[in-house]
């Protein structure tokens, strides 16, 4: 199997979802390389994160099932695809390295105490140049030059968007607000 021609078929029907997929594999490869990681795992996450993304709910549930993967009834629906990209990354793509799957799985909601490679991930999937809202240009800038204080601010941007969308604050992104905002007013 290949990881790259299924990613493409997977998309067929919205290819220009492929663009964001690619805006993830620069911009995080070139965090990492800024940043000392390794390139080629982050290119592999940066490929796998929305391989799962245009499947139904119901799609994302029987991967859950086929492999004995219990999402908690609070978990958001929008980050299925986050858990069963992960999921099909190990099972079917054998994927073993826990960097990547842990980048893939947590890119979504995040989760308090990430890795390095982690919040890359994360960061680049939320700043990619196809991003349109107008921070983006901004908080890519400063990720050059201080990439955790940049990481922190597109916290607090996401937070504001739930919160000005008046879209509800699920736990698990709550979790990880709570853990870097907190940790900023400590500082
Ligand atoms: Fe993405």
């Amino acid at each position: 199997m290949n990881l790259l021609n299924d990613l493409k078929n997977n998309y067929q029907k919205n290819p220009n979802r492929l663009t964001h997929i690619e805006g993830v594999v620069a911009w995080s490869v070139k965090l990492a390389s800024h940043l000392n990681l390794d390139l080629e795992a982050m290119r592999t996450a940066a490929y796998l994160h929305d391989f799962t993304k245009p499947y139904s709910k119901k799609d994302h549930e029987t991967i859950f099932k086929t492999y004995h993967e219990n999402v908690p009834n609070d978990f958001p629906t929008f980050a299925y695809h986050a858990v069963s990209a992960a999921l099909v990354g190990d099972h079917l793509y054998q994927i073993k390295n826990p960097e990547i799957l842990n980048a893939v799985r947590y890119h979504t909601t995040g989760r308090p105490a990430m890795s390095l490679f982690e919040k890359v991930l994360m960061f680049a999937d939320k700043t990619e140049p196809s991003r349109p809202y107008e921070e983006a240009d901004l908080l890519r800038k400063k990720a050059l030059e201080n990439f955790d204080q940049a990481f922190i601010l597109m916290l607090t941007l996401l937070q504001e968007y739930d919160v000005l969308e008046n879209r509800p604050i699920n736990p698990y992104s709550q979790l990880t607000y709570q853990f870097y905002l907190t940790q900023v007013e400590a500082s």
